[in-house]
């Protein structure tokens, strides 16, 4: 790719991963893991694809994906390591399933599920830890952005929990910027708008981190990614993948909007 030419270290992943959210009885998320398995095998080498099903699909879903490039992300994650926590997930379960990642702070678990800053703070500690990866969601809500304020609320995001991290650390995380207004919408931002958004979180990271990190993160969009669009997003020097939703529904277009780098 062209754009690579630019880069400094030639790190940096493309990484497309289905967030699956409460959809799918597991018989039918079984099918669907085992359609995208199948589907990624002709896709070039140099995406990642991941899967991230509820919780209640994960162990099924280890089996089909085992030994694939499929990789398995969870949703979510405690904000303990163990002990009385009724109903919640811990870092250590997921590993022992398989799981490669989670998401963490995704907008609807922010705006449903009293997800903070702070919260998230520990979870992703938690989850580096426990050895597994990180898909960090930002992204504003429709009033921010008609307020003007996307840039300061993204950035805010990003310094109040990647900040309390390493550059060390930034290997194993990846940002998925994820715009509200945008998710489940059928509004999907515009490559532009996407991309100076992008820039901005990169821009913040080598602030903080240096360049070389910056260069190395894989910064996702998210939020109506579909095979029509995919390209144009995936076409800006700074969007290095997506997480969708929806569309990650049904493994051909999932794959499709895979193949669009
Ligand atoms: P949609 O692709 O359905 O808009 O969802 C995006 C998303 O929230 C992925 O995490």
């Amino acid at each position: 790719m062209n754009r690579k030419i630019n880069l400094l270290h030639n790190m940096r992943k493309y990484i497309v991963a289905g967030n699956w959210k409460m959809n799918t009885t597991v018989p039918e998320g079984v099918a669907l893991a085992k359609a995208v398995v199948e589907a990624s095998k002709d896709l070039p080498a140099n995406v990642e694809i991941v899967v991230a099903p509820p919780f209640t699909h994960l162990a099924p879903v280890a089996e089909v994906v085992k030994g694939t490039r499929v990789k398995l992300s969870a949703q979510n994650c405690a904000d303990h390591e163990k002990g009385a926590y009724t109903g919640e997930v811990s870092v250590a379960m997921l590993a022992s399933l398989g799981c490669d990642y989670t998401i963490l702070g995704h907008s609807e678990r922010r705006q449903y599920y009293g997800e903070t800053d702070e919260k998230l703070v520990e979870k992703v500690k938690l989850a580096l830890a426990g050895g597994l990866k990180v898909i960090l969601c930002v992204g504003e809500n429709l009033d921010e952005r008609e307020a003007g304020k996307h840039f300061d609320v993204v950035t805010a995001q990003i310094e109040n929990v990647l900040f309390h991290f390493t550059a060390e650390d930034l290997k194993n995380i990846v940002v998925a910027y994820e715009p509200v207004w945008a998710i489940g919408t059928g509004k999907t931002a515009t490559a532009a708008q996407a991309e100076e958004i992008h820039a901005c979180i990169r821009s913040v990271i080598a602030g903080k981190f240096g360049l070389a990190a910056a260069d190395d993160l894989t910064i996702q969009y998210g939020g109506s990614c579909k095979p029509s669009n995919a390209r144009e997003l995936f076409a800006e020097k700074d969007i290095d993948g997506g997480l969708i939703g929806g569309a990650a529904l049904k493994a051909d277009d999932f794959i499709a909007i895979a193949a669009s780098f």
